[in-house]
């Protein structure tokens, strides 16, 4: 079957009448809607030289899209300017005490989370790993490791390095009962199914734009449960996370009451305004779509790596997976090198071939890559 989405929405992506484009896992393709939405700020700044009510607004309208988008309430969510500046508004809010001070990290996190958390031993944090099997790392694993002398499990919903999918609320179901935070990492995900953070039960989760939200670089959210908010206070801050920052005042240091609090200077305005334009084109075909055409190519991927007899890093079971799937090569830096002169636009993490899906990819696009793999098979591992 092709693909289930209406041709109008691939359409609003130039890129994809030249290239197979399957690296969303690094930076998602740019659509007309985003590209308008920049111009419309230019406009603006052209027009009005300095139209920060608007601007401001702007912002505004971001976190509530944003915020309708993963079912969270408005003050749950801070918009950040990464993901790794919203972990360590967590981290530095957090208190490592003699009773509990570990921080759980798996072995399957993008780098920037455990440098953040590792940071952390200074002020008393220490570090426990979960280890990985193979391609596999299990809710057994984490269960040995979190106790009673744990504060906090950050965890990744799909690793960037494999595809491998976690049971999150699974994992979120087992820090509870064990009394530690759980913090998700949903870059790898957001933008490809439907999200309810209230039912995934996490405490915090951090994502941003660029990739499968259709945005650029320069826009994260972190959403904080709203139990917690006036709980915590982080290190690093600035007059965006006060009460009024309009007031201008360098005392006191009042705190926003709502997740605002964890935001600190002049928002990015340029990105916001691209940022909601593509949220609103993924809302115009729904969540539910998007995944349901995500699995669909994602298996065509796999089910034919795996027919081909090649080394697949990626779970072979659909629901330990995201967006992303890898085949191992023997030089994978070449590998994408090759397919990009195919016209086949990939990345490499290691010794991993990353192949990324989101809605405006269609069958004809997973059967493009193979046969390039096919191609250049003597660079691709063998099972
Ligand atoms: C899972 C994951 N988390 C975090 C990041 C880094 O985010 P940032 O650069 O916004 O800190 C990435 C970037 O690729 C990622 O894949």
């Amino acid at each position: 079957m092709e693909s289930t989405l209406p041709d109008a929405f691939r359409a609003r992506f130039p890129l994809l009448a030249r290239r197979v484009y399957v690296n969303s896992c690094s930076q998602g393709a740019l659509s007309l809607d985003v590209e308008a939405a920049l111009a419309a700020f230019t406009e603006s700044w052209h027009e009005h030289g300095s139209p920060w009510d608007q601007w401001v607004a702007e912002v505004e309208r971001l976190r509530a899209v944003f915020a309708a988008a993963v079912g969270a309430d408005l003050d749950e969510i801070a918009v950040m300017p990464s993901a790794s500046a919203a972990i360590g508004a967590i981290a530095t809010a957090l208190a490592f005490d003699a009773a509990r001070r570990q921080v759980v990290i798996g072995e399957f996190e993008f780098p920037t989370l455990a440098h953040i958390w590792l940071a952390q031993q200074r002020r008393g944090a220490s570090i426990v790993w979960a280890r990985a099997v193979d391609d596999t790392l299990t809710i057994d694993e984490y269960a040995a490791r979190i106790d009673e002398r744990t504060l906090v499990v950050p965890v990744t919903h799909v690793c960037f390095r494999n595809g491998y999918r976690l049971d999150v609320p699974r994992l979120a179901a087992l820090c509870r009962e064990r009394g530690a935070y759980m913090l998700l990492d949903d870059y790898q995900r957001t933008g490809t199914a439907p999200l309810n953070v209230h039912a995934l039960g996490v405490d915090f989760m951090v994502t941003g734009t660029l990739k499968y939200l259709l945005g650029p670089s320069g826009v994260a959210f972190l959403y904080v449960r709203r139990a917690l908010v006036e709980r915590l206070e982080p290190l690093v801050t600035g007059w965006f996370g006060r009460a009024d920052p309009f007031a201008f005042a360098l005392q006191p240091l009042d705190w926003s009451s709502s997740a605002r609090r964890f935001e600190s200077g002049t928002p990015p305005v340029p990105n916001v305004y691209a940022a909601t334009a593509g949220i609103a084109l993924l809302q115009s075909v729904g969540f539910d779509a998007v995944e349901r055409q995500v699995s669909r190519l994602v298996s065509r991927f796999v089910d034919g790596a795996l027919a081909r007899g090649f080394d697949v890093a990626t779970p072979a079971d659909p629901v330990r997976r995201g967006p992303l799937a890898v085949v191992r090569a023997t030089d994978a830096a070449e590998l994408v090198r090759r397919l990009a002169a195919r016209g086949v636009i990939a990345s490499a993490r290691g010794t991993g071939l990353r192949a990324s899906f989101h809605a405006y990819n269609n069958d004809a696009d997973v059967d493009v890559i193979l046969d390039a793999l096919d191609a250049e098979a003597t660079l691709v591992r063998r099972a």
